[in-house]
C-alpha cells in the first residue's frame, strides 16, 4: 500500500458510506439502518444493511460486508488503491502524485500489475494494427465492414507474426518474467524460451466494467483453426464474471441488454446503433453475469445464433436470467445466422422490427419443445404437452400462468381448461418434490456440518460479546477491567479483533469499527470483521435482562478461555491459579444501563 494510513482514513471518513452505496443501489431507510436487495447475490427480500453510524455494510444473506472501500472493490471491481483514488476524487482530496519506481511496481498490488501489463499489451497491439505489417489485419477488419471509429472504440489491434515480439516489448518496459507468464500473454516454452501466446491474429481486448483491459481474444484472419485464441483465466480475468462490451453497453440509452454469442456480433451491433449489446466470453452464460446485468436493467433480449448450438445456448441462458429477475425475449434472426450477418444483409431498421417482435422466453421454450416432438403422433403430442405444462408451472404468478395457458392452447390447439388443470396439478406435485429434495440436501455432509456447528457454538459468545462491546463501549468496557482481556478470546480472528478494539478504546476512548476494518489488508478479513461488528443485536425488553445476557456471554467467553488454557497447560504452577480464577466466574455480574 503506498498511501499512508492517515490519508486512507481521512478519505474514508469524508465519504459517507450511505451516500456512496446509494449512488449504486437504491437504499431504503429502516430505523437506524438502510436496506436493499443485496447487489452481490440474488434475493427477493432485502437483507443488505448499511449503517451510517458504523459506516459499514453487511448482507445477512451472503455475508458480504465491509467499509466503503470494500464495497467499491466488490462492486466496481476496483483494486484497493483504485478505490482510494476514486473516493479521494469524490471528496475533493488531493492525492500525492508520483511515478512508481520499478521496485515499487513489483511490490505494488499484484492485480494492478496484471492490469498494467494487459493495458501495455493492448496499446502495443493497437499500434501494430496501424503500422505497415498490420495492413493485412486492417484489411481483414474493414473487409468485414467495420469502420475506423468502431475499430477504435473497441480498441482492436494486431499481434504480429514473430515468436516473442510482445514479450520483448514488455520486457523492455521492465516487467518480470513471472508476471508476464501469469498474465497469460507469454508462455515459457521449455525449448524455445519465452513465447507469445498470440501470433498473427486480430486482437479483441476484453475490458472490465470500467473499461480496463483484463484479457484478449485473438481471431485468425480467415478460416484457420482455432478461430479464436483467448487469454487464460487470471486473478483479474474470471470469464464467468465479465461480459464483452458491458463497459459501453452499461451507458446505453436503449432499453435492456441484447445478449449475443460472439465478439464480432457485439461489435457489429454497436456499429449499427444497438449499443446495448454484450456477449459472454466464449463460455456458457453464468449467474454472475446475469447479476451483473441486473444492476442496470430487468430486461434482456437474446440474439444467439439461429443454429442448433445457438438455440441450446438460449435455452440454458433463459432460466439463469429469470432466476435473477430479468425478463427475457428472444430475437428471431432467420434466415440469417447471427446479428453480424443480419446487419450486413437487412440492416438496422429491420433489426429494430425484430426486436419489437421478439418472442417471450416462455413461448420460445414451448416452441423449442414442440420442435422436439412429432405433434401428429398422439404419444409425441402428449409428451409435448407435458413439457409445456412443466414450463408454465414454473412461473410464479397465477395470472401469468393463465395467460400463457391461453396462448399455448390457441397456438397448439389444446383445450385451455385441461391445460390449466394440468399446470395446477403439476405445481402442487413440484412443491412437494422440492421440499423433499431440500430435506435430503440438508442431511448430506452431516459430519462436517456437525463439527462446524460445535465449533460455531463455542465461538459464538466471543462474536456476540464483541458486537455488544462495539455498540456499548462506555457501559461495558470499564466492567471488563481485570476480568477479560483480548487473550481470553480463543478464536484467533476474534482475538486479533479484540486486541484492535481494546487498543482503540484505550487510545481514543471510542470504538470506531470502520477505522479498525481499514487496518486489515485482506478483503476477506475485512469482510469477516465487518460482519461481526455490524451484526444487529437482539435487545431484550429491559436493561436488567440485557445485563443477564451480557453477563452470560462474558462468563462463557472466560469459561472457554480457561478451558482452553487448561488443555494447553505447560506450566503446572499455573494450574492452581486457573482453578481459582474459574471459581470466581460464577460470581460475576455485568450490569447494563444503555438502551
Ligand atoms: P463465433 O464462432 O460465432 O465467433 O463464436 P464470432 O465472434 O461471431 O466471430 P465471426 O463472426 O465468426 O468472425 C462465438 C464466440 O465463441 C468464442 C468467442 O468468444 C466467440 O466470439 N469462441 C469461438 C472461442 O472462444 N473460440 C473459438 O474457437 C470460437
Ligand atoms: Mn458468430
Amino acid at each position: 500500500m503506498f498511501y499512508s494510513e492517515e490519508l486512507v482514513e481521512e478519505i474514508r471518513s469524508r465519504n459517507d458510506i450511505v451516500d456512496v452505496i446509494n449512488s449504486y443501489v437504491s437504499l431504503k431507510k429502516k430505523g437506524n439502518t438502510y436496506t436493499c436487495c443485496c447487489p452481490f447475490h440474488n434475493e427477493k427480500t432485502p437483507s443488505f444493511h448499511v449503517s451510517r453510524e458504523k459506516q459499514l455494510y453487511h448482507c445477512f444473506g451472503c455475508g458480504a460486508a465491509g467499509t466503503v472501500y470494500t464495497f467499491l472493490q466488490q462492486y466496481e471491481n476496483y483494486t484497493f488503491p483504485e478505490s482510494v483514488v476514486f473516493l479521494a476524487e469524490r471528496a475533493g482530496i488531493a492525492l500525492p502524485q508520483r511515478e512508481m519506481t520499478q521496485s515499487e511496481r513489483q511490490e505494488a498490488d499484484y492485480n494492478s500489475a496484471l492490469k498494467e501489463v494487459n493495458k501495455a499489451a493492448a496499446g502495443y497491439f493497437y499500434y501494430a494494427l496501424r503500422k505497415k505489417d498490420g495492413e493485412a489485419a486492417m484489411q481483414y477488419l474493414t473487409g468485414r465492414g467495420l469502420t475506423p471509429e468502431t475499430i477504435h472504440r473497441f480498441g482492436l489491434g494486431y499481434a504480429r507474426l514473430y515468436r516473442d515480439d510482445l514479450y520483448r516489448y514488455l520486457k523492455e518496459k521492465g516487467y518480470a518474467d513471472k508476471l508476464l507468464q501469469d498474465s497469460g500473454l507469454v508462455r515459457m516454452d521449455e525449448k524455445q524460451g519465452p513465447t507469445d501466446v498470440f501470433w498473427n491474429r486480430v486482437m479483441f481486448p476484453i475490458m472490465d466494467l470500467n473499461g480496463r483491459v483484463i484479457g484478449f481474444g485473438g481471431r485468425v484472419m480467415g478460416d484457420g483453426l482455432p478461430k479464436y485464441v483467448n487469454s487464460k483465466e487470471t486473478p483479474i480475468y474470471e470469464k464467468r464474471r465479465h461480459l464483452y462490451g458491458l463497459h459501453l453497453a452499461r451507458h446505453s440509452k436503449r432499453e435492456g441488454f441484447i445478449l449475443c454469442e460472439g465478439y464480432m456480433d457485439v461489435i457489429a451491433m454497436h456499429q449499427a446503433g444497438f449499443d446495448n449489446a454484450v456477449a459472454s466470453l466464449g463460455t456458457a452464460f453464468t449467474i454472475q453475469q446475469a447479476m451483473l446485468l441486473k444492476r442496470y436493467t430487468d430486461k434482456a433480449y437474446l440474439a444467439y445464433d439461429s443454429d442448433g448450438a445457438g438455440k441450446t445456448a438460449a435455452q440454458k441462458a433463459i432460466p439463469i436470467l429469470r432466476e435473477v429477475g430479468i425478463s427475457v425475449r428472444v430475437i428471431d434472426m432467420r434466415p440469417h445466422k447471427d446479428p453480424d450477418e443480419f446487419m450486413k444483409n437487412l440492416g438496422a431498421d429491420a433489426y429494430e422490427e425484430r426486436i419489437r417482435q421478439a418472442e417471450s422466453s416462455l413461448m420460445f421454450q414451448v416452441r423449442m419443445a414442440a420442435e422436439d416432438y412429432d405433434l401428429q403422433d398422439p404419444e409425441g403430442r402428449t409428451r409435448f404437452q407435458q413439457e409445456a405444462v412443466k414450463l408454465v408451472a414454473a412461473l410464479p404468478e397465477p395470472m401469468e400462468r393463465d395467460n400463457y395457458c391461453e396462448a399455448i392452447a390457441n397456438r397448439y390447439f389444446i383445450d385451455k381448461k385441461k391445460l390449466i388443470e394440468a399446470v395446477n396439478r403439476y405445481g402442487k406435485y413440484r412443491t412437494e418434490q422440492l421440499r423433499y429434495q431440500e430435506a435430503v440436501r440438508e442431511e448430506k455432509p452431516q459430519d462436517i456440518r456437525r463439527q462446524e456447528r460445535i465449533k460455531e457454538r463455542k465461538q459464538q459468545p466471543q462474536m456476540l460479546l464483541l458486537t455488544w462491546l462495539v455498540n456499548y463501549p462506555d457501559q461495558l468496557m470499564p466492567q471488563l477491567k481485570g476480568r477479560l482481556t483480548p487473550e481470553d478470546f480463543t478464536e484467533p480472528f476474534f482475538r486479533e479483533l479484540a486486541k484492535k478494539l481494546y487498543k482503540q478504546y484505550e487510545e481514543t476512548g471510542e470504538m470506531k469499527p470502520a477505522v479498525l476494518i481499514n487496518q486489515y489488508e485482506d478483503i476477506e478479513q475485512q469482510t469477516r470483521a465487518a460482519s461481526v461488528l455490524q451484526t444487529v443485536l437482539e435487545q431484550e425488553p429491559s436493561a436488567e435482562e440485557n445485563g443477564v445476557v451480557i453477563t452470560e456471554l462474558v462468563r462463557k467467553v472466560k469459561e472457554e478461555s480457561i478451558q482452553y488454557q487448561l488443555a494447553h497447560l505447560q506450566d503446572y504452577g499455573k494450574l492452581q491459579e486457573l482453578i481459582q480464577e474459574r471459581s470466581q466466574i460464577s460470581g460475576w455480574n455485568i450490569s447494563f444501563t444503555g438502551g
